[in-house]
């Protein structure tokens, strides 16, 4: 395959199971790259209606240029509340209706949900059949199509079923992200400006000389930061796949953050804004230990807020959903990454390095949650 040079691939190293990140403007319209992994007559792609009719015919048209291929069309309702078990069978009537067999091909075309539920489906079909991701998020650019996590959630929770699925190929049109609500951007930016605070400084003050240009959706630096956190985060997955060590520390702000999603019923704060203000109160923590400094603190709200993300809860937010130190601290109790009973959170020792802490005393935890409530 010739791919050309405004191309940015980031290579995901896990022997076997490794595959490349291919990142740029207009990719969806190349087909000698949507093209790489067929090696397939039969294609499914899975997507939802609104980014469907936005993509999916210029998908198909690069798809079967010059290839007589079987293409079906798995259109999945919106929504986390339909990342179920219900939701998921019906990828897999269509595939089983369609006599679509095991050497098929899935394609993820969408968000974040979208892409964990067709992993998922592609983990479990036939015992497992090849998938690409195609994410049309930022979030799912930077985070979730990449690394292999697939699932679905119970009603009991969040992404409790589901497994460990790389794919072949993940491709990454940063064209996209111009139909993309502007608050989805703030989300995704949010989970870009972490890779810096837990492992990179110098790309903190890379955000911080382009981060205006970024939110504008200039293609080079779109790409550029795409590249950067894709790289971040195959290093880490190459490291620890499994989540036994560093890849945990990808959790940062997530114990503070899931608990302002749990409480607030997921309809308030989109997972990145929830981030956004988590880190805040894992930045804060981290500074009650001496860790970081004032000044620190400032250039990370300074540079989440020009990401359009939120720094605090509101007062209204906090009254409406009982939004107290004491409450928030409860529900991080309840969040899994609790392990042995001992919460385990993610702080930083410095700007770009994170440290994993279980001996953290609660009232310092509580201080830090309120600082963040107006
Ligand atoms: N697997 C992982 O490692 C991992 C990591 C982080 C998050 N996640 C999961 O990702 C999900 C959230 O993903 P998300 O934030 O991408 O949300 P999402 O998939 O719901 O997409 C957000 C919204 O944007 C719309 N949309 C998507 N692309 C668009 C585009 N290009 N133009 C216009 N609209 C578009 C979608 O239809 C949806 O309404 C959660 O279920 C979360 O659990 C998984
Ligand atoms: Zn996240």
């Amino acid at each position: 395959m010739t791919i050309n040079n405004s191309i940015k691939t980031v290579n995901v190293a896990l022997g076997k199971s490794s595959y490349p990140i291919h990142i740029g403007s207009g990719l969806l319209h190349q087909a000698d790259v949507v093209q790489t992994p067929i090696n397939t007559k039969q294609i499914c792609i899975v997507s939802n209606r609104v980014i469907a009719d936005l993509y999916l015919s210029t998908l198909t048209d690069s798809l079967t240029k010059d290839k007589d291929l079987i293409i079906e069309t798995v259109i999945l309702p919106e929504g986390e509340t339909n990342k179920n078990q219900t939701v998921l069978n019906t990828i897999f009537d269509q595939l089983i209706e369609t006599q679509f067999s095991r050497d098929c091909l899935m394609i993820a075309l969408g968000g974040g949900i979208v892409g964990d539920m067709t992993g998922f489906a592609a983990a479990c079909y036939q015992r497992g059949v090849d998938f690409m991701q195609i994410p049309t998020t930022l979030l799912a650019q930077v985070d979730s199509s990449v690394g292999g996590k697939t699932g679905i959630n119970h009603r009991l929770g969040k992404n409790l079923i589901g497994a460990f699925y790389q794919p072949q190929a993940v491709i990454i049109d940063t064209d996209v992200l111009r139909s993309l609500p502007k608050r989805e951007i703030a989300a995704g930016m949010a989970e870009v400006i972490k890779y810096g605070f837990i492992r990179d400084k110098n790309f903190l003050h890379r955000l911080d000389d382009t981060i205006d240009d970024t939110i504008q959706l200039s293609p080079e630096y779109l790409a550029e930061i795409i590249h950067t956190s894709c790289q971040h985060k195959a290093d880490i997955v190459a490291n620890d796949e499994k989540e036994k060590g560093e890849r945990a520390t990808l959790n940062f702000g997530h114990t503070f953050g899931h608990a302002i999603e749990a409480l607030t019923e997921y309809k308030t704060y989109l997972h990145g804004e929830a981030i956004a203000i988590g880190m805040m109160m894992a930045l804060d923590l981290s500074h009650l230990l001496g860790k970081i400094t004032e000044t620190d603190i400032a250039f990370a709200e300074q540079l989440l807020q020009r990401a359009n993300c939120p720094t605090r809860l509101t007062k209204t937010d906090a009254d409406n959903f009982n939004l107290s130190p004491d409450n928030i601290y409860q529900a991080m109790q309840r969040d899994k990454k609790v392990a042995k009973g001992k919460l385990k959170l993610i702080l930083l020792e410095k700007l770009g390095k994170s440290m994993i802490r279980d001996d953290i005393d609660k009232a310092l935890i509580l201080q830090a949650i309120a600082k963040r409530i107006n």
